[in-house]
């Protein structure tokens, strides 16, 4: 069974604390918080302020995924509004080696992410110091895409590397994920799910989250 994190990108603005906290008593784990910087990509969202307004009213665990071009500027600022995993791009402009350290040095566990067209190799020189892969499955930028599903294929190659090295990181997927997808993405090997339409989106969000959890159980 995956971990399905929804995505704060797809909640009503005009009232983020309640979104947060329905999603929580829904049952949602973790709470994935898109930032984006207008430059990395070509949308803006919002910053570490509303990381930290949202922190005291949740005990989710929040996933923090940077789609910044200069991460390194930003990275104290996010751990100390209280993000609990910050991941970066690999396709940003800032030493990725530097910002594994920062992020681990604030206190916060670290991801590294992929873009649909950038190779899962590009990770495997960080796997030792990473606590998290997030595979990119759209174009970073907008919520409400569908997925590219041959980004999928990435995470047996990531995973057959880190079991080379005894390392067990979990693989999140980013993007389209849905009803339909589900349980494709988990037998490829999806260990997390974000998951933004499809669960705030949703007429009953409850539903749609246990049925995107239930979904992901694969038996054979
Ligand atoms: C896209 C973001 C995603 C987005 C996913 O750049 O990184 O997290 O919220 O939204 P859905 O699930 O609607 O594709
Ligand atoms: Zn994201």
């Amino acid at each position: 069974m995956a971990t399905i994190a929804p995505s704060l990108l797809s909640a009503n603005f005009t009232k983020m604390g309640d979104e947060v906290k329905e999603i929580e008593s829904i049952g949602a784990r973790v709470l994935h918080i898109d930032i984006m910087d207008g430059h990395f990509v070509p949308n803006l969202t919002f910053g570490y302020s509303m990381v930290k307004a949202l922190r005291p009213i949740s005990g989710m665990i929040f996933d923090v995924h940077l789609m910044i071009t200069h991460p390194l500027d930003y990275i104290e600022s996010f751990a100390e509004a209280g993000s609990d995993i910050i991941t970066v791009h690999t396709e940003c402009d800032d030493d990725l080696d530097k910002c594994v350290q920062l992020i681990h040095s604030c206190g916060a566990k670290s991801g590294l992410s992929i873009k649909p067209n950038t190779p899962p190799e590009t990770l495997f020189p960080y796997l030792g110091r990473l606590e998290q892969i997030l595979v990119m499955t759209v174009e970073p930028g907008f919520g409400g895409q569908s997925m590219i599903s041959e980004c999928l294929d990435k995470i047996p190659v990531i995973k057959a590397e880190c079991a080379k090295f005894g390392l067990s990181i979990p693989v999140m997927i980013d993007g389209g994920v849905n009803i339909s997808n589900v349980r494709t993405a988990a037998k490829a090997g999806a260990d997390m799910m974000v998951a933004g339409s499809a669960v705030f989106g949703a007429k009953d969000r409850a539903a749609a989250f246990r049925e995107l959890t239930e979904g992901s159980v694969i038996s054979d």
